[in-house]
């Protein structure tokens, strides 16, 4: 079938005559797009999800899923000792998802490079990269890091890391790649046209299996001997990249494929995930997704019945993510305004529907304070003054854990250069590194 066929047959007559209009480069270009995109697809997914509602993407055999906080657990100290053991053994990989458009916060680029206002005006890739290789240095062994951007961001992401040389990492260990796109589609199930190109939006970070594998990074990772992926996303200003405890329990628990940090939620309103059995299935379901009468059911005592939020910081074994099949993810559906025209239907696919299909996750509670404080709105909750306040108080503590007499209403930043998660200070350290690697500020 050529292309005006194939356009025809899934009812997307407007577009075929709209590509008959260009000629040259313009319709080279459109061509280009088109083939981009399956078209049989497109036409059974707005048949499917037109007439669905919101409720279709849950079952009525929704079960809350159990988890205790990890830290209470006795084995917490050995699940650290065999996940330094693997992590030096060169046997985990980081991977980041950073190709949202993280439109909430209004900050016009890649997320990543967002400054939080620290006194250290360390942007998120900062942190993330100088936590990543304080720990390879600590275990003995570099951790590969794999970035997946999306059109929209590849290049200015790519020169950020340029710019400031990696932030002193062996390129590499780095490896940048495009996540796929999808056009979106008007209310009617027409294409979006963005003047002459098509309107392609990011596949949603589900489509981060399909990159992985697509772009060679799985099998560069499979070559390397990697056995784990430490699988996150990029606003989570307290985010514990590869941590040691998470990845020994998974190992410590042969049967699971995978494994996923959880926290209790904040109030029934909070915009994260749920950790839940559909079908006897563990899985996430999307806030976007939960219908209220779920969202706010308690049980006795007043607690959230569906209460384990989901921090999008997961760990997937290698072998697991060999076997996904990412044709088989689920498509989810936002309704935007796309070039002008609103209510359109924009598709995406979440990476957490690979638990279902995998079918066992370890749920691995953690503290909220310790390690969620992700980034999402300009102002208010999740926001870049709540990630400062958080992370201020948590280093004030750890250098109270280390006996330093810190000043009353005062908050610290410790740079990961010098504390994964606490290690390694004392006195003798605060008074070193005060003004340089720990710096002293006050939250206005
Ligand atoms: C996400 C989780 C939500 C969780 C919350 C915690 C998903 C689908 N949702 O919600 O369950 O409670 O984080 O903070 O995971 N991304 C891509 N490509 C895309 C879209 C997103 O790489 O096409 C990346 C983003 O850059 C980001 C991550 O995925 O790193 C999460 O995306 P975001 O849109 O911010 O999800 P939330 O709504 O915050």
């Amino acid at each position: 079938m050529d292309i005006i066929e194939t356009l025809n047959a899934a009812g997307q007559q407007d577009l075929a005559a709209h590509l008959e209009t260009l000629s040259g480069d313009a319709r080279k270009l459109l061509e280009r797009d088109i083939l981009s995109q399956d078209w049989e697809e497109l036409k059974a997914l707005y048949a499917e999800k037109s007439s669905a509602s919101k409720a279709d993407n849950v079952s009525a055999d929704l079960k809350p899923m159990p988890f205790r906080i990890a830290e209470d657990n006795l084995k917490y100290d050995y699940w650290k000792e065999i996940g330094e053991m693997l992590l030096g053994k060169g046997k985990v990989a980081a991977f980041l998802v950073a190709g949202g458009q993280g439109s909430r916060l209004g900050f016009d680029g890649p997320k990543g490079m967002f400054d939080i206002g620290l006194p250290s005006h360390k942007s998120l890739f900062q942190l993330q990269a100088e936590r990543l290789q304080n720990l390879a240095t600590r275990v003995g062994h570099p951790i590969p890091w794999c970035i997946m951007t999306s059109p929209l961001n590849h290049e200015a992401t790519v020169n950020f890391f340029t710019e400031h040389n990696f932030f002193g990492m062996d390129r590499d260990n780095i490896r940048f790649f495009e996540q796929g796109t999808i056009c979106a589609l008007t209310p009617d199930g027409k294409a979006v046209l963005d003047g002459d190109r098509l309107a392609l939006v990011p596949d949603g970070n589900g489509g981060c299996f399909r990159a992985l594998a697509q772009s060679g990074s799985l099998a560069w990772l499979v070559e390397k001997g990697i056995e784990y992926v430490f699988l996150y996303s990029v606003d989570n200003a307290l985010c514990r990249i590869c941590d040691p405890a998470f990845i020994g329990a998974l190992a410590d628990n042969g049967m699971m494929a995978s494994a996923s940090k959880v926290v209790h939620k904040a109030n029934a309103q909070e915009r994260v995930g749920i950790f839940a059995f559909q079908n006897n299935k563990p899985g996430v379901v999307e806030y976007s997704d939960l219908p209220e009468e779920y969202r706010d059911m308690t049980n006795p005592d007043g607690s959230l019945v569906f209460d384990g939020g989901n921090l999008a910081i997961h760990l997937f074994k290698v072998s697991a993510l060999r076997k996904l099949q990412t044709g088989k993810l689920p498509w989810h559906t936002a309704r935007k305004t796309v070039c002008g025209i609103e209510n359109c239907f924009k598709f995406e696919q979440f990476l957490f529907d690979a638990f279902p299909q995998l079918g066992t996750m370890l749920p691995f509670g953690v503290i909220r304070e310790e390690e969620f404080s992700p980034v999402k709105n300009a102002e208010g909750t999740d926001s870049p003054k709540t990630a400062r306040t958080m992370i201020g108080k948590l280093h004030r503590e750890w250098l109270v854990k280390a006996h330093v007499e810190v000043k009353p209403g005062k908050l610290y930043e410790v740079s990961p250069t010098i504390s994964y998660a606490g290690e390694g200070l004392s006195r003798r350290v605060f008074e070193r590194e005060l003004g340089r690697n720990i710096l002293e500020f006050e939250d206005a």
